[in-house]
């Protein structure tokens, strides 16, 4: 008998993002060949584009899709779902930051999340990626009384990615032999990519660097401001990377990260590294069997204090904005 397949909801799922996720999630990217079945939630004026989009995964006669459902329904889509892939939301264009979408985008979260706390499975993890991600999540989070926060995350995985690629052109490296890579707070420019834990080669990064304003001037900001410089390049924000990066962090929570190495993944904080509780930030974790856990005891200098600090107030800042909204 084959094993039960795991429940995947994509929202937003006709959408750029989706038109690369769903197929990767299809071929057995998450679930490593074992059956996956979707449900695809879209608005209704873009159902007819998601049918064509299942007409193409119906083409390529993936073994490991066990079935494809859509609708427009958020209470039909998600019953029984094991992971839930918040990707429906409006992108930012040229010129605005991705906080600029909070009124716009905050409504979807209040309502999706009511809708999983009634049906997603016992189970469920929700990982949002529609912007502004982490104060999504917590928006989804705080409508979902039921369902324990520790399920909901928000993608920095993305930015990690895109740290480790930046540290290994610098440095001539491979990318999987950079470790230890962090991302901390929001998922904005205010973002810090934090070289000064991280390792090439099992060497602290920083001092193989050794050139605090290639850190300063090139690489944080490289790495904070990549989505404006790919919407500015493209016209459109980031699409296939945003998606691989979805599923690394999915793949990651669901079946454990790497030994002797950590990720980034923005979860509700619990305090830790003076972040206050309950906010959505990004921080160093380990996964394993579907939980995480902040990577406790890091020695954090002034330098990185500063650059947390300034994050975090605007994670603080995007919470009160939503609280006057009524969103949570
Ligand atoms: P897109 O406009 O191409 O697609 C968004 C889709 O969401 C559309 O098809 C739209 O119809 C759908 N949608 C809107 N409201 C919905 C709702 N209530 N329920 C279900 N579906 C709904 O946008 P995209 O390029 O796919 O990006 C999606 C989001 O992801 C944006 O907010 C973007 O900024 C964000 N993003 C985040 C990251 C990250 O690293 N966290 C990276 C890239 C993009
Ligand atoms: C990204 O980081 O590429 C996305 O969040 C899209 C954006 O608005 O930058």
């Amino acid at each position: 008998m084959s094993p039960t397949p795991l429940k995947v909801a994509v929202t937003g799922a006709a959408g750029q993002i989706g038109y690369s996720l769903l197929f990767r999630l299809a071929s057995g990217a998450l679930t490593g060949g074992a059956p996956i079945e979707l449900r695809l939630l879209e608005i209704t004026p873009a159902l007819k584009a998601l049918e064509g989009v299942v007409m193409e995964l119906d083409d390529c006669a993936f073994p490991s899709l066990a079935g494809v459902e859509i609708g427009d329904d958020p209470e039909k889509i998600f019953d029984g779902v094991n992971l839930a892939l918040l990707v429906g939301a409006r992108p930012r264009g040229p010129g605005m930051e991705r906080g600029d979408l909070l009124s716009a985008n905050g409504a979807i979260f209040t309502a999706q999340g009511k809708a999983l706390n009634k049906v997603a499975a016992d189970d469920v993890r929700i990982g949002v990626t529609g912007n502004p991600a982490n104060t999504n999540a917590l928006i989804a989070a705080s409508n979902a009384p039921d369902i324990p926060k520790e399920r909901f995350s928000a993608l920095t995985r993305l930015d990690h990615n895109r740290a480790i690629s930046q540290l290994a052109a610098k440095t001539g490296a491979a990318v999987t032999d950079i470790t230890h890579m962090t991302i901390w707070g929001n998922h904005s420019a205010t973002q810090y990519p934090d070289l000064f834990h991280a390792q090439v080669g099992g060497r602290n990064a920083a001092e193989v660097v050794n050139d605090q304003e290639w850190v300063e001037s090139y690489f944080i900001p490289t790495v904070a401001k990549r989505g404006a410089a790919i919407i500015e390049a493209r016209g459109s924000s980031s699409a296939a990377s945003a998606a691989s990066a979805t599923i690394d962090a999915a793949r990651d929570w669901l079946y454990g990260s790497a030994e002797n190495d950590w990720v980034s993944m923005a979860v509700v904080s619990d305090g830790s590294y003076g972040v206050p509780e309950g906010l959505v930030s990004s921080f160093p974790v380990t996964t394993k069997d579907g939980d995480w856990s902040i990577v406790q005891g890091l020695e954090i200098d002034e330098f990185s204090r500063g650059r947390i600090d300034a994050s975090v107030a605007e994670l603080e800042d995007e919470r009160n904005a939503v609280q006057e909204l009524g969103l949570i």
